[in-house]
């Protein structure tokens, strides 16, 4: 099983929309795949229809020790595509976890992936744009990163600290690696394309070729619940958003 980390440590930049259609995209691929909600505002749970205060989520799996992780994957209505749902109460799961060092902190999630990983060819992760001990465990169970950046003057902003987080977290997962940032939400205007030139040029990370363009499909999709291949498969997102696996998959 390869698990990826999709974060930031902006909000509002594609985290959520870009682990949705990745992970379908993988599933659409034929692969067993399985998306963890790592963000107590729980967009990718609401997406999928599984948010739910009153159900245990990855808060449980990060608290609560010897915890059977199986019991907080729910099906979603792609086949091959399976959920665990994040609500609120990772808020203070995220306190527990620092208070409570009887035990291991930051690789509860990696240990508890550890019993399913024979059923999963991909897990990715929809991170929260922090770094606490929810993101810290979504790192250290990580084989790659991938950065969504929306083209601003701030794009590049929270960069330093998360690259710092990632060569801290290799003292735990020497396997981990940085493997690209992407632009997401792109317009084809001037500061778009002069700020995507940037990017490229200034920048001291690697990049992804691939650059997702803005569509409103993609918020269409919000209220469907539906990924943007079923929604609008010919749409430019739809169809960036294919090349992006593509490319990741060939960089593997
Ligand atoms: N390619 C895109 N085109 C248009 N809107 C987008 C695109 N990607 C994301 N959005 C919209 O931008 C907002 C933020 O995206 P989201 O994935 O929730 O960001 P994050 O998880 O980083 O906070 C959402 O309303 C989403 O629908
Ligand atoms: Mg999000």
């Amino acid at each position: 099983m390869k698990v990826i980390s999709l974060i930031n440590l902006k909000g509002g930049v594609g985290k959520t929309i870009s682990s949705i259609n990745i992970a379908c995209i993988l599933a659409s691929k034929g692969n067993s795949v399985l998306i963890i909600d790592n963000d107590k505002q729980g967009n990718t749970s609401k997406f999928f229809n599984v948010h739910d205060y009153d159900e245990p989520g990855i808060s449980e799996v990060l608290t609560i020790k010897d915890f059977d992780i199986e019991r907080v994957i729910k099906n979603t209505k792609y086949s091959g595509l399976d959920v665990i749902q994040a609500n609120m109460t990772l808020l203070r799961a995220n306190k527990e976890v620092l208070m409570d060092v009887s035990r291991p902190q930051q690789t509860r999630l990696k240990r508890a992936l550890k019993k399913i990983e024979y059923k999963y060819d991909y897990c990715v992760i929809d991170n929260a744009p922090d770094i606490n001990m929810s993101i810290i465990n979504a790192l250290v169970a990580s084989d790659d990163v991938l950065v969504p950046i929306k083209v601003d003057k701030f794009a590049f902003d929270g960069l330093e600290q998360l690259t710092e987080q990632i060569e801290e977290v290799k003292e735990f997962n020497e396997h981990l690696q940085f493997k690209g940032c992407f632009i997401t939400m792109f317009r084809k205007n001037k500061v778009n394309m002069q700020g995507a030139e940037w990017i490229r040029n200034n920048g001291n990370y690697p990049m992804f070729k691939t650059i997702i363009r803005n569509t409103v499909k993609v918020d269409e999709t919000t209220f469907t619940g539906q990924s943007l291949q079923e929604y609008a498969k010919n749409s430019t997102a739809a169809k960036d958003y294919l090349s992006l696996v593509n490319e990741y998959l060939e960089c593997d």
